[in-house]
């Protein structure tokens, strides 16, 4: 029968004969399975793992620090790169949805690249893909698909030239969480909800700007705060906040104001292939829309999001 711990003893022992005294190089993103893969090679090759986080500039209110520290924690070998004005630049008039998951997906290639030929004599490129990504090799979304849309258009990256090692790929998305309880992860980082790639690129409709991106960040912590805060994070399978590309009328003491628009989401769900609005508390929902209101600038109105998957989507875009 399958355990996690046997599947730990077992992998680490694979993957020192595997790879010896080989480097690898692996992005993180600070998801579960990312973290779990790193940690089981860590585990059997130590420092020789060298790991790259990316801050491309569409992730939460404080999660590069936070995150980055947590991996520090852990014993990682890891370089946090600041990356947010590359990923803004690619992205500046760019509205249409596919259009900015290409931009963010080709600009951390490049970063990606970059960093990895500063590692001398690296050989292998570790990665977190688990068992359904396996068998959804003609999924269309997740950064695996960005490399392969870019594979088609032209010569490969240099780290795309490496052997690849992935120590989850015949595991599901529960027993990846197993191996980590396992592995003794910070729960903060297993018990995450999951987060698109693109992060809060595709959560705020329209172009991008650092601006937008500052304001959608407070409005997405106070919400996951508030979840958290009410013992309800656990419940819901993925929250987040969508910035709306319109403005709506407020008023102002004897003025009218035009400001933006924020719809919260929040579901439950077993895969993401399908989903249901959560039915939060409305007592909750009002404390969250007051303090969003109350704290973030330029936000006048807060809506909530009922629809389920299918046809909605969980994303806007
Ligand atoms: P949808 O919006 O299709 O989302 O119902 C299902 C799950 O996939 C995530 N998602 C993405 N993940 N890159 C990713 O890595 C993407 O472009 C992307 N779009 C959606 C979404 O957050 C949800 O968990």
């Amino acid at each position: 029968d399958w355990t996690p711990d046997i599947f730990v003893e077992a992998t680490i022992a694979s993957l020192k004969e595997q790879l010896g005294d080989d480097k690898v190089v692996m992005g993180l993103s600070g998801g579960v399975d990312s973290s779990v893969a790193a940690t089981l090679i860590h585990h059997a090759i130590g420092k020789n793992l060298h790991c790259i986080f990316v801050d491309n500039g569409l992730l939460r209110k404080h999660e590069f620090e936070d995150v980055l520290h947590s991996y520090k924690d852990m014993g990682l070998n890891v370089k946090g790169v600041d990356a947010k004005d590359k990923f803004y630049d690619a992205l500046k008039g760019l509205t249409d949805p596919e259009d900015k998951r290409k931009a963010i997906g080709r600009v951390f290639i490049e970063v990606f690249d970059d960093e990895a030929h500063k590692i001398q004599n690296v050989k292998w490129l570790g990665q977190g893909t688990i068992y359904p990504d396996v068998i959804e090799s003609v999924s269309v979304k997740g950064p695996s698909a960005t490399i392969k849309s870019h594979h088609n258009v032209g010569g490969l990256p240099d780290f795309m030239k490496l052997k690849v090692v992935e120590p989850l790929n015949t595991l599901f998305k529960d027993e990846v969480r197993l191996v980590g309880k396992t592995l003794e992860i910070d729960q903060n980082i297993l018990g995450r909800h999951p987060f698109p790639g693109p992060g809060l690129g595709i959560r705020i409709l329209g172009d991008i700007t650092p601006q937008k991106v500052h304001i959608l960040q407070q409005v997405d912590h106070i919400f996951i705060n508030g979840l958290k805060k009410a013992g309800l994070y656990d419940e819901v399978w993925q929250a987040g906040a969508i910035l709306l590309p319109i403005q709506s009328v407020g008023v102002m003491g004897d003025e009218r104001t035009y400001e933006q628009v924020v719809s919260l989401r929040a579901v439950t769900s077993v895969d993401g292939m399908t989903a249901d609005w959560c039915h939060l508390p409305y007592d909750f929902l009002a404390d969250v829309s007051n303090e969003i209101i109350n704290t973030v600038k330029g936000v006048n109105r807060v809506v909530y999001d009922i629809s389920s998957k299918p046809p909605a989507t969980i994303e806007w875009e």
